[in-house]
């Protein structure tokens, strides 16, 4: 709870900063001074006080985390369209300061000629003259560029900047949007000669079912996937959370029944699935889970694994947050020590976690989620670098194992993607 309590603190101190920082840029805008008469404080407070409208609004729509979400990525924006701008600002400056360095160079040039020209009398007045009218059209020329240098200048440096920037958010937040709220397929191809034959598994993680579809979309995307004539769909967790309410873990589950496939389906837990608040809460629990799974012909795997067909094994990890429950896992030695060292074995593991013990201990195929894909672009690597998971996604292949991390077909409470989009994984495993 701590922990939380910092976490919160911090992102309630960012919202803050960006609200400030904006209102005050925005207060430079023409059209917000002209409306407060000049008065710069007050500029700021009614920017402000619009700012803090906009974010209710948000907060009542698409709730508080994406709220903050859309503002910390606008103030962030904001403050790179000012460095953009400064620098254009500063190299326009430049290319001025050069050009009005040569003009009076040329102009020291002329009088240097007037004074030491040989020229008769005549000669000379006619130049003076026709230099005086060229003399004046160059002044009404350089006025006439300052006046569109000064204006332009004062848009870089008021109102160009903020307007990009909210022109810019807005599209960046739309397309993040569709990224995560729209499911595309995600296609990998192995060879192995440890499979008889071929086998085409499916992958789904990270539903949190009620997120960003409920179970009648739920439902379509188990159609396409029904298209795709699996041999065996996996989920690897998370399909449910604290939010899904009981009307859609019911009806996911119903869906997860109308797969057809010729293996069959298979669930592991992920972190969420059990929950972290209490039952009453969400009106279901994890026995009505299981039941609901098990009554749809879904077979759970938890520490567990099945042979199918006798040509290959699926392995079903407990998640890693069960030893944050009191609970624990089994090491992938453990897992893999009385299999069939011959025959192909795919692990579905929720957190890409342990990746060398899971080589070591002969996995072909570790599937995986949990990421989200690493959720946003630039900080989609943060969880690498903090080590908190192997890799945010993709594939690697590790000896002779191949590791996939999906960014999963939904995503919990957020619903913007900026580093990747919601999907479903297809693996066509050709054997000899
Ligand atoms: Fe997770």
């Amino acid at each position: 709870m701590g922990a939380f309590m910092v976490l919160a603190v911090l992102v309630l101190l960012a919202v803050l900063f960006c609200l400030i920082y904006v209102s005050m840029r925005t207060a430079r805008f023409p059209f917000v001074l002209r409306m407060t008469g000049g008065r710069k404080r007050v500029a700021v407070l009614i920017s402000f006080a619009a700012y803090l409208a906009i974010c209710i609004l948000l907060y009542l729509t698409i709730n508080a985390v994406n709220m903050v979400i859309v503002i910390v990525h606008f103030g962030g924006f904001w403050l790179l369209s000012e460095l953009v701008f400064l620098i254009i600002r500063k190299s326009r400056g430049h290319a001025q300061a050069a050009a009005a360095h040569n003009g009076a160079a040329s102009h020291s040039g002329i009088e240097s000629t007037v004074n030491n020209g040989s020229a008769s009398a005549s000669g000379i007045a006619a130049a003076v003259h026709g230099g005086s009218a060229s003399a004046s059209g160059i002044a009404a020329a350089v006025h006439g560029g300052s006046a569109s240098a000064s204006g332009m200048a004062y848009a870089l440096n008021t109102w160009l900047p903020g307007t990009c920037a909210i022109i810019f958010t807005i599209i960046y937040m739309t397309v993040a949007w569709y990224l995560c709220t729209h499911v595309w397929e995600k296609d990998y191809s192995f060879e192995s000669d440890r499979l008889k034959g071929d086998l085409r598994i499916v992958q789904i993680t990270d539903s949190h079912v009620g997120a960003t579809f409920h179970a009648q979309r739920f439902h379509d995307y188990v159609l396409e996937i029904n298209a795709l004539r699996p041999d065996v769909v996996v989920v690897t967790g998370d399909f449910v959370d604290d939010d899904t309410s009981r009307e859609d873990m019911i009806g996911s589950c119903e869906a997860l029944g109308d797969l057809e496939t010729t293996y069959g389906v298979y669930f592991s837990y992920g972190n969420h699935d059990k929950g972290y608040f209490s039952d009453e809460a969400k009106g279901w629990n994890n026995q009505d889970l299981c039941e609901n799974l098990e009554k749809n012909g879904v077979t759970i795997l938890q520490d567990e694994s099945v042979l199918l067909d006798d040509r290959f094994y699926l392995i079903g990890r407990q998640d890693k947050s069960e030893e944050m429950r009191g609970g624990s896992r089994k090491t992938p030695q453990q897992l893999t020590e009385s299999l069939d060292p011959d025959l192909y074995k795919i692990v579905m593991d929720h957190q890409p976690l342990e990746y060398d013990d899971e080589a070591e201990a002969g996995a072909d195929l570790v599937l995986s989620g949990h990421t989200h894909g690493g959720q946003f672009f630039p900080f989609n690597q943060i969880g690498v670098l903090t080590r908190s998971y192997e890799r945010s996604y993709g594939h690697e292949r590790r000896g002779h194992t191949d590791f996939i991390v999906s960014s999963g077909i939904a995503d919990w409470a957020l619903i913007f993607k900026t580093g990747c989009k919601s999907e479903y994984v297809v693996v066509d495993i050709h054997g000899v």
